[in-house]
């Protein structure tokens, strides 16, 4: 018996780094997962390293009416839903003088209205069930701490630790079993931070205030994280912002 056997898990951005490792360990516990990305290439092979029950799904999250057809596939294919990973995302450096009104409002639509539709549309079809449901929301430390050199990054992941709590209160008045909590990664070696030009002089202190030992997070070090939060295992853990980042947390 798997820690998430059974659950029907939808893993958004699922096409590479983060998603992906969510993808393969909910699987491999008895999940069937639902990929879902604007990669089609990477999200169909997403799935088939997961395996099992495991599909892909074509996916723009800062697209109300996709996530509307997405959830609608999933509970016609499925019968339910139980458990949401709100993982795509995208990063832009760039300073608060710097940044333009086009990278300010693409990052917004992805990072944080995607976060919003997944959170809205998602507790509506998680509720139906009646079984026990999670929403894991991917914010970051950069919602936690100054980033100037990621503004409108820092500003949506900020948006989504605060989403997370109004909507983890929000299920237990209504009285939904459906927990909402976000994670906050810092440094995990994945395409996103590959493609990050030079290090900033956060990056920098992040680097040099790294405590010996295993160094970069890995994407695993997120999934197993994901897969207890996805579990019944922590069905007592609601509204939480659980920093994933090996205390390289830095001050403002
Ligand atoms: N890697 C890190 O150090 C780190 C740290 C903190 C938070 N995060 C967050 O974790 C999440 C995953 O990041 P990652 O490091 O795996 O990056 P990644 O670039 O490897 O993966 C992001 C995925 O999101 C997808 N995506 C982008 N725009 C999309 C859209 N509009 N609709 C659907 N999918 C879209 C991409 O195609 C990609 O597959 C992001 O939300 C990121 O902000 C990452």
């Amino acid at each position: 018996m798997g820690r998430v056997e059974g659950k029907v898990c939808l893993v958004t951005g699922g096409a590479s780094g983060l998603g992906r490792a969510d993808a393969i360990r909910l699987a491999e516990q008895g999940a069937i997962v639902v990929v879902t990305d604007v990669d089609v290439t990477g999200g169909e092979e997403t799935a088939q390293l997961a395996g099992g029950d495991a599909i892909f799904m074509e996916h723009d999250v800062s697209n109300e009416d996709a996530w509307l057809d997405v959830l609608k596939t999933t509970v016609d294919k499925f019968g339910k839903l139980n458990v949401l990973v709100n993982n795509a995302g995208i990063v832009i450096p760039a300073s608060p003088e710097e940044v333009t009104n086009e990278q300010w409002r693409l990052i917004q639509s992805i990072n944080t209205d995607g976060v919003f539709y997944g959170i809205k549309h998602g507790i509506s079809t998680i509720k139906q069930n009646g079984e026990l449901g999670s929403i894991i929301n991917m914010s970051s430390t950069a919602a936690m701490q100054g980033y100037p050199a990621y503004f409108a990054y820092a500003a949506s992941k900020g948006a989504v630790r605060s989403m997370t709590k109004s909507a983890a209160v929000h299920c237990v008045q209504s009285g939904y079993k459906i927990r909402v909590n976000s994670l906050h990664p810092g440094g995990i070696a994945t395409q996103m931070t590959a493609n990050i030009p030079t290090p900033t002089p956060e990056m920098l202190e992040i680097m040099k205030n790294m405590p010996p030992g295993p160094g970069i997070g890995q994407p695993d070090d997120v999934a197993y994280t994901v897969l207890f939060l996805a579990s019944d295992e922590s069905k007592h853990i609601n509204g939480v912002e659980l920093p994933v980042d090996n205390t390289t947390i830095i001050s403002p």
